[in-house]
């Protein structure tokens, strides 16, 4: 028993480790219809969990769900405009009578802006705290108490580092970045202290990626399929290969916005775990349950 158990460890170190499956699982990404929402909805279809796209783009949300299903998958796409919260909370019980409880929440939808604060009208600075932050807190209101009687549940936050790092015609985005990274370090605290150990919450900074169309005029980015795996990496870590940690674009790409963070940065790497290693992304795990992917 011992020798098969042995050749059985060669043979995941040499080839990897099986991915887990997530044929139990119910994901519900924001912003299923386009970019890294779709690519998450693509990698976690592959691993077996059902799939539910919100998106306020018919077209995109369409495309998504044929993508899917050519694989296999399940896939349901709802029109939501996620920053009105009346939209929110009727699409979660639509979602909850057709599909069931979600048990994996990715806040991915985001907008950006992209104007000097003067030339900014007032409508698109709202629009950006509204699907950038306040939405996080009706999807989370809707589905967190479901994800608390059932005893399972991961709340991700895609955030930016420009939730992390102030920039030059970013400013509604940037605070509005800055709101969801404090949404999940609250959220995640709170959890903790009320003694919901069962759920977790991640939060995910990427630097600038090409090709996805919310900063194409940006010069340094990383690519939208290396950030998908990295992010799956992070949020279901046991659903990846461990043996072989990849450096990737994104990684060298976010150590080089770090670097003007280093006060950050420090203070993040107090609280490494040695569980963190196997991510080519840097996390902060803290003491409680939550990470944080930068
Ligand atoms: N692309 C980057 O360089 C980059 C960098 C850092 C962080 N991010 C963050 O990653 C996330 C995904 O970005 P992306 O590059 O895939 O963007 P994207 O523009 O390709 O996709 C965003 C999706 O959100 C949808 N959306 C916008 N407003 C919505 C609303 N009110 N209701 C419902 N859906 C809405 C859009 O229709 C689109 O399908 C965003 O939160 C973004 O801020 C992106």
């Amino acid at each position: 028993m011992a020798l098969i158990l042995l050749l059985q460890r060669f043979y995941y170190l040499a080839f990897g480790w099986p991915e887990k499956s997530l044929s139990t699982d119910i994901a519900l990404i924001t912003g299923g219809g386009n970019g890294l929402g779709r690519l998450l909805a693509l990698r976690l279809c592959k691993m077996g969990a059902k799939i539910v796209i919100w998106d306020i783009n018919k077209a995109g949300i369409n495309k998504t769900v044929q993508m899917l299903e050519e694989l296999g998958g399940y896939c349901k796409g709802y029109v939501v405009d996620i920053s009105k919260r009346e939209e929110v909370y009727k699409a979660a019980e639509d979602v909850k009578r057709d599909v069931g409880d979600i048990n994996l929440l990715i806040n991915n939808a985001g907008v950006v802006s992209g104007f000097n604060l003067l030339d900014t009208p007032d409508h698109l600075i709202e629009r950006s705290f509204n699907v950038n932050v306040m939405a996080h807190f009706w999807t989370t209101k809707a589905f967190l108490p479901k994800m608390i009687e059932n005893e399972n549940g991961h709340i991700v936050t895609i955030a930016s580092m420009a939730g992390h790092v102030g920039i030059n015609k970013l400013v509604d985005y940037s605070a509005s970045k800055f709101a969801a990274v404090g949404f999940d370090e609250a959220l995640r605290l709170e959890l903790e202290v009320l003694g919901h150990n069962n759920i977790k919450t991640t939060c995910i900074c990427p630097f600038f990626i090409q090709q996805t169309g919310m900063f194409d005029n940006v010069w340094a980015r990383a690519t939208p399929l290396a950030c998908a795996s990295a992010f799956l990496k992070c949020i279901v870590p046991d659903a990846a290969p461990q043996s072989r940690p990849q450096k990737s674009i994104l990684n060298m790409a976010t150590n080089a916005a770090i670097a003007s963070r280093v006060n950050v940065m420090s203070t993040f790497k107090d609280n490494l775990s040695p569980l963190t290693n196997a991510s080519s992304l840097l996390i902060q795990r803290s003491s409680s349950l939550g990470e944080r992917v930068l």
